[in-house]
């Protein structure tokens, strides 16, 4: 039986990567999220990983709300790249795998071509510069690290569809960002690559989205087309929004490890939005 650590257990990766493995006759999960498990407690850390002694830890612990990192930089700091080591020197300690999550936001979005995972980064951001961070600590305290780099982000959970089809109830029109261009991804889909590296040991730094790209504007109408709404969507730019986190404006991914080590493709992701859609 292979035991593994899943931290944010009750955020949107978490819960997707439960559900892809609930049947999974060898594999017991010990789920945790801030309750049972706060990542930057290292001694709570190290505590939990010597009593499971796991095979791996995926941590889908973070903070995520890219607007709060700017005024919370600490706490995005403790949990992002502080919360990685720890769970780093866990893996360490125990012979653990560790699959770690970070983002597109690393980059600051001014290539134009979708970057590959040997592209220098440079956040714009608090978010992506504690990531970055996190991802930084991970290859230097893990031995058996897996970094996927993965983007808008959908499942069960609060997301952008949900927000827009949450808005479609009491607006005729909506107003989103054109001019930032990235790849929406599913949980779904993510879980699949986590999976296709979890046993094997492919191990290093893999960019994890759904083929393809848009920017929100195209996304928000994509998910109405889905959903039979005839809501307008009126493209604005990232001035007029005014978000108080900068993001980047071209933030698409190349998976060029997963192609060239193994396998697994990624759907595209009208395919892994038509999918989602269908289970709401
Ligand atoms: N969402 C995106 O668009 C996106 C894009 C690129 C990359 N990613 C990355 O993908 C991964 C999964 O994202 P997601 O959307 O599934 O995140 P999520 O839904 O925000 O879930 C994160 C979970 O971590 C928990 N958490 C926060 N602080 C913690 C702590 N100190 N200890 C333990 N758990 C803690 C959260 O609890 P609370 O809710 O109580 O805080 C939440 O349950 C993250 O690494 C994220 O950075 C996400």
């Amino acid at each position: 039986m292979k035991k593994i650590i899943v931290t944010g257990c009750n955020g949107q990766l978490g819960r997707a990567v439960n559900e892809y493995y609930k049947n999974a006759a060898d594999i017991s999960f010990v789920n945790t999220d801030v309750a049972e498990l706060d990542i930057t407690d290292i001694d709570a850390v190290m505590k939990l990983a010597r009593e499971v002694n796991p095979y791996a830890i995926i941590n889908c612990a973070a903070h995520t709300a890219v607007d709060a990192c700017e005024s919370q930089y600490e706490k995005a700091f403790a949990i992002n790249a502080i919360g990685a080591r720890n769970l780093a020197i866990a893996s360490r300690e125990t012979g653990a795998k560790l699959v770690h999550i970070s983002t597109d936001y690393v980059f600051d979005g001014k290539g134009t071509r979708p970057y590959v995972e040997t592209d220098p980064t440079n956040p714009m951001g608090a978010y992506g510069s504690t990531k970055l961070a996190g991802e930084e600590f991970v290859k230097a305290f893990a031995d058996r690290w897996f970094i996927l780099r993965t983007a808008w982000l959908y499942g069960d959970g609060k997301n952008f569809a949900k927000t827009m089809l949450r808005l479609s109830e009491t607006h005729d029109e909506v107003r989103v960002v054109g001019d930032q261009f990235g790849s929406p991804t599913s949980t779904v889909e993510l879980t699949k690559a986590i999976d296709a590296l979890l046993f094997t040991e492919n191990y290093g730094l893999f960019h994890a989205t759904c083929e393809g790209s848009c920017c929100w504007a195209d996304f928000a109408k994509e998910v109405f087309r889905l959903a039979g709404k005839d809501t307008h969507v009126e493209a604005i730019t990232t001035e007029e929004y005014g978000a108080p986190a900068p993001r980047p404006a071209y933030s698409v991914l190349d998976n060029r490890m997963f192609r060239l080590t193994t396998d697994f493709s990624f759907a595209d992701w009208h395919d892994a939005i038509a999918a989602y859609m269908k289970t709401l």
